[in-house]
């Protein structure tokens, strides 16, 4: 699948060097990022690359003189990046914007131009709300009805049975998480795919989380859309949409006048944020390097990507089989989603708990005095809290990466044993 003729493990102190953030310490110890959910670190490259672009190439869309071309250059070399990220051939099916949930009310607001009343929009409890409310305010717009498809409360997976019963003709849209931002869960978009297109409707996939963990795929997926963002793969706050070209070209977008209507301008309102897009391109590259590294021989930058997140998975696969471990040693604490390691190639290693008598704000302060970054609460599953009975609390989230270690899940598990 990679092309590569040799192989070599993923290296996680190489790439812990890259990410200067990482050497940050609290109180004298430290820190240990377990945030990445909520965004991950940038490597330097990155860094270098949004610098490079302000220094050096800092210029408007579409003007003839030096600036504006290598800008509009860097601009496009960034769509084939994120051409490769996603697994599209056609960089004029990318689209950047501000974030997921922007580039999600835009398309929606277009959408919703096609629906009528007795229409019905399918959403999940598993998903981010950035992939909820959007779609119900364009629903009530046009008239249309949402219907949510259920989770399982007793291990966090997406109710197939009930997203079979709740999709019929009356189907237009299908909006889907590819993965869970506080379980952990990760939907299987194959399956979920042919269901939602036996009824002819249209899916949109939501890869914000699943994207730092596991390889994009739209063209094996055969989605109609997916979203994501660049600040939670080690790029910055820059959003991406991939849709495909002829339902991209279509709909109506809404745009002013003077700007283009050709595939991807009539969808990138205003002027982007070009040194951000410039740094998305550099953290897609981060990831291909290390395909590179760990297949060598890889090839091209798609097979590269494809050998570095088979790295990334398996190295993370380890850390979350250590991380349930130790959770589950601890009687006081309760795992909400996927446990057994068996079963690791259904989840990424974002996992979210609670405890028996300590409020989940309680332990993330307890984290943080020792320097460990951790989020509580809903994190915006809100309907995914509300189903598990959470509520108003949330629960904590160890949200890992592949720059997380072993010792650092050590150092976490150490001050949750000692929790009072
Ligand atoms: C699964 C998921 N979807 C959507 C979003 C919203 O992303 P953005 O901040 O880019 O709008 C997030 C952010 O945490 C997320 O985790």
């Amino acid at each position: 699948m990679t092309g590569s003729d040799e192989s070599s493990t993923f290296d996680v102190e190489n790439s812990r060097r890259q990410f200067p953030a990482l050497a940050r310490s609290v109180a004298g110890k430290q820190a240990i990022f377990l945030d990445g959910p909520a965004g991950s670190q940038t490597p330097q490259c990155v860094i270098d690359a949004m610098v490079d672009y302000l220094a050096h190439t800092n210029a408007n869309h579409g003007g003839v003189f030096a600036t504006s071309r290598e800008s509009d250059h860097i601009l496009h070399e960034a769509r084939r990046a994120a051409a490769d990220f996603v697994g599209t051939r056609d960089p004029d099916e990318i689209v950047f914007g501000a974030n997921m949930t922007s580039l999600t009310f835009a398309l929606s607001r277009a959408l919703a131009h096609t629906w009528q009343p007795g229409d019905e929009v399918l959403v999940t409890q598993l998903d981010h709300d950035g992939n909820v409310a959007p779609w119900m305010l364009a629903a009530n717009d046009a008239g249309a009805t949402i219907r949510e498809v259920r989770v399982r409360p007793e291990d966090c997976t997406l109710d197939l049975d009930d997203l079979k019963e709740k999709l019929s003709p009356r189907t237009k849209l299908a909006a889907i998480t590819c993965a869970s931002n506080l379980a952990g869960t990760i939907t299987p978009l194959r399956e979920i795919a042919r269901l939602v297109q036996k009824h002819g409707a249209l899916l949109y996939l939501d890869a914000t989380h699943l994207a730092p963990h596991r390889l994009l795929d739209v063209a094996r997926w055969d989605c109609d859309f997916l979203v994501c963002s660049a600040y939670k793969f080690f790029g910055p706050h820059v959003g991406l949409l991939w849709g495909k070209r002829e339902l991209l070209g279509m709909l109506p977008a809404y745009k002013v006048r003077p700007a283009g209507n050709g595939l991807p301008d009539r969808w990138m309102t205003g002027t982007q944020n070009h040194e951000g897009i410039a740094g998305l391109r550099a953290a897609i590259d981060y990831l291909a390097e290390i395909g590179w590294r760990v297949a060598i021989g890889a090839g091209e930058r798609r097979a590269a990507i494809v050998a570095a997140m088979e790295a990334i998975a398996a190295h993370e696969q380890s850390l979350s089989r250590h991380l349930l471990a130790g959770l589950a040693a601890m009687e006081s604490i309760r795992v909400h989603g996927v446990c057994q390691p068996n079963r690791l190639d259904e989840r990424v290693p974002t996992v979210a708990f609670t405890h028996k008598w300590l409020k989940p704000r309680a332990i993330a302060e307890r984290l943080a005095e020792q320097g460990i970054f951790a989020w509580h609460g809903h994190n915006y599953a809100l309907r995914l809290s509300e189903s598990l009975g959470l509520e108003p609390d949330g629960a904590v989230r160890i949200g890992l990466l592949h720059y997380n270690t072993t010792a650092e899940i050590d150092r976490t598990l150490e001050v949750l044993a000692n929790l009072q």
